[in-house]
């Protein structure tokens, strides 16, 4: 029975990445840090929370990482743990940089110093191209990072692949395109539209304010996207590589792929941040903008290319944009009715 450690197992990626280890028979870790709030919701969501078992685990303490990592010897340390939310990443740029960048370290160290069999995979993020320099990413596009979020995960990327160079060490990086699901986080925009639009047609909310409707962004589904990682862990030769569909979307028809799985028939007034969305049947003003949720820096647009994956770990998305849209809201409706 393989041993992996899962950091960050409570998030969306963790939740389903947990699930695809048990299905392989893996014995699953999970690294949290203790907490009062209710942890676990995810987990419980796929009936797994009595499955995998936990270690206290801040990925910030480097006296904790040093010793789960010299005590149990996983075989494989998937680092899902993060200040993930792009938005705060201004207001929080000291903790997001120790754990996004610092904690990295420490675990890579750890691996390096107590446990070089293990192979690691970082999570990193297609916020690393930022203010895109090609039109279309790939795994050799220079980076241009736009918040202290996208910096703090391209010290980690170029770390992971500076530790494999330096020490031989098994370690790789995802750069993850947007993904989402049912367990996405609310303040995220696609989990914060469905969950915010279902209210309104429950009736038990007025208005979706969001921030720049013409952000666009290459979207995928999560449940497929935990696949690529643990598949670049079973390569011979560990490399990084791109996860997105290939395809990109703005903010504004993301949403009108939700109103239409919710009968809403929707007609847009205005531009910018006058923009706003009435439904026309009630003649109901039920989308507004507001500065308040626009980023000092954007990234405008973003579509990554899955080749490389294809080809060599035969990996490709199979769910589109307009699928995942319909299975988020189908949850989120079925969950507020
Ligand atoms: N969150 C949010 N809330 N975003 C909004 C809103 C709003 O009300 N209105 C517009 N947006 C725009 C943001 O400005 C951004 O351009 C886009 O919607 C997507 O925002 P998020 O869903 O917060 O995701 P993200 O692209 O910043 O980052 C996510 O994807 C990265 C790539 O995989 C996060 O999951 C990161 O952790 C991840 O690295």
């Amino acid at each position: 029975m393989k041993k992996a450690l899962i950091t960050g197992i409570t998030g969306q990626d963790g939740t389903y990445l947990a699930n695809l280890l048990l299905e392989k028979n893996y014995e699953v870790f999970g690294g949290m840090r203790r907490n009062s709030q209710d942890e676990l919701h995810r987990l419980r969501v796929l009936k797994i929370h009595e499955k995998v078992t936990f270690i206290n685990l801040d990925i910030c303490d480097q006296f904790q990482v040093f010793e789960a990592i010299r005590n149990h010897q996983f075989d494989e340390i998937y680092n899902l743990a993060a200040q993930s939310f792009v938005g705060s990443s201004w207001d929080l740029s000291i903790p997001t940089t120790n754990v996004n960048s610092i904690g990295v370290l420490y675990l890579l160290e750890s691996i390096k110093r107590f446990s070089p069999h293990t192979k690691f995979y970082q999570a990193s993020t297609s916020e690393m191209f930022g203010k895109i320099l090609e039109p279309i990413q790939n795994e050799t596009t220079p980076f241009y990072p736009r918040s202290p979020y996208g910096v703090s995960k391209l010290y980690s990327h170029w770390m992971t692949i500076n530790y494999r160079e330096s020490f031989g060490l098994r370690a790789c990086s995802g750069i993850l395109f947007n993904h989402e699901s049912p367990l996405r986080g609310p303040e995220f925009v696609t989990k914060k539209i469905t969950t915010q639009l279902c209210e309104i047609k429950f009736g038990s909310r007025e208005k979706l304010i969001l921030g720049n409707l013409n952000a666009k962004r290459d979207w995928g589904y999560a449940k497929e996207y935990v696949k690529a990682m643990w598949l670049m862990l079973q390569q011979d030769h560990l490399e990084d590589y791109v996860i997105a569909t290939g395809k990109t979307t703005s903010v504004k028809e993301f949403i009108s792929f939700c109103c239409a799985e919710l009968e809403i028939d929707l007609a847009w007034e205005g531009e910018g941040e006058f923009e706003k969305g009435f439904d026309q049947k009630t003649n109901k003003l039920i989308i507004e903008v507001s500065k308040d949720y626009y980023r000092p820096a954007e990234v405008d647009i973003l579509i990554g290319s899955p080749k490389k994956a294809k080809k060599q770990l035969g990996w490709e998305a199979k769910t589109d944009v307009k699928s995942l849209a319909s299975i988020m809201v189908s949850f989120d409706r079925e969950r507020l009715s």
